[in-house]
């Protein structure tokens, strides 16, 4: 069995996606493209050499019998008027990140797939299916270090554009971290607070960087995040967790130790893009199969409704100062 997919933004990641769903998974095939640039979607034709249909409104592509499911890689402020019509359409849909960019946006596809009565949203939140936090998650869950009490963490780009503000430190940068470790430690947030040490003299003049996010959970737990997005020297994500009678750290990526010139070392990557290549192949294969099985069972709308609650309190927490709680409606039965 093969799943017809349409695909609407074919920019960096949508083509990445389009690639792997053509060449690299199983059971998919992308038959449509959409993009408010024709262009884009005629050069990756061209590029991969696939057949697909062009359509000028993505709403023509969510409709077109042919598109069985639908992956949404265009601009955030897009997504929440795609899903809800792949929604309307009965079509189960794969949403980059952010699902909506206010909470409110999200709550509106909760809503939407509730009332339609079937499970049809997968958010591209890709750590978890990431092979690193799984084996961490599996010794948390193993009991192995006790109950976890506290995590350090950090979210380190070497770089970034003039372009990137002070609150997307929190909506591009920790909006992972507000994904994974909810999933991690199967528990919610409660409150936040951002502190700002001395700013690098690296970053952007408007930029605040670094800066430390304090998360409290409902069941206790402290969580410090470093976001630090000119650190210079790599892209480098961690997490230790420090349980009752232990400590589990997540594994670095694969790299070959070298003795050498009096240096005993290891490479730390330096684009993202490469960290986890393998967690995007993972996700959308699960995506893949979750749809040819009827069962969807990847970060669902609710995940994308809760990072983003999360992520309001800590831009309040950013402009304020002070602690805010984080707010959660009760989740709805049909998430569970
Ligand atoms: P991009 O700017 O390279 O591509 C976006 C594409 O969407 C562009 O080709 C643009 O023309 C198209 N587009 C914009 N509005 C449209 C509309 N109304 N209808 C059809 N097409 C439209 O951006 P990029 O980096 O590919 O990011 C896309 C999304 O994926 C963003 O929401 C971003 O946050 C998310 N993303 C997620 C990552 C992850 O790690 N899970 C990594 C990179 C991006």
């Amino acid at each position: 069995m093969t799943l017809n997919i349409g695909v609407i933004g074919t920019g960096a990641i949508g083509r990445e996606h389009i690639r792997r769903c053509s060449q690299v998974l199983q059971h998919s095939r992308v038959v449509a493209l959409n993009d408010i640039n024709r262009s884009n979607c005629e050069q990756i034709i061209h590029d991969l050499g696939i057949q697909a249909e062009i359509y000028d409104n993505a709403h023509d592509l969510i409709n077109a019998p042919e598109v069985q499911a639908i992956l949404v890689t265009s601009w955030g402020p897009t997504h929440e008027e795609f899903v809800l019509a792949a929604i309307k359409a009965g079509k189960a849909v794969f949403c980059e990140k952010p699902l909506a960019v206010t909470a409110q946006g999200c709550m509106n596809i909760v809503e939407a797939e509730i009332a339609a009565g079937k499970k049809l949203v997968q958010v591209g939140f890709m750590r978890p299916y990431d092979a690193g936090y799984r084996a961490l998650k599996a010794v948390i869950d193993n009991g192995d270090i006790g109950e976890p009490l506290m995590l350090h963490c950090a979210h380190r780009n070497p770089e970034v554009g003039d372009s990137y503000t002070t609150d997307m430190a929190i909506t591009d940068t920790l909006i992972h971290e507000l994904d994974v470790l909810r999933w991690l430690l199967k528990d919610d947030y409660v409150s936040a607070q951002v502190i700002y040490p001395r700013s690098t003299s690296k970053a952007a003049s408007h930029l605040k960087d670094p800066q430390i996010v304090l998360l409290e959970t409902a069941k206790g737990v402290r969580i410090d995040v470093e976001i630090f997005v000119n650190c210079a020297y790599g892209y480098d994500i961690q997490c230790e967790v420090v349980g009752e009678s232990g400590i589990a750290r997540l594994p670095e990526p694969m790299s070959v130790q070298t003795r050498s010139a009096a240096k005993l070392s290891t490479s730390i990557l330096t684009d993202w893009k490469k960290r986890f290549i393998d967690a995007y192949d993972v996700e959308l294969q699960d995506f893949i199969n979750n749809v040819l099985s009827g069962e969807m069972t990847g970060p669902s709308a609710w995940d994308g409704f809760a990072a983003a609650v999360a992520a309001d309190a800590c831009v309040a927490a950013q402009k304020s100062g002070d602690i805010v709680p984080v707010t959660m409606p009760a989740k709805p039965a049909f998430y569970n």
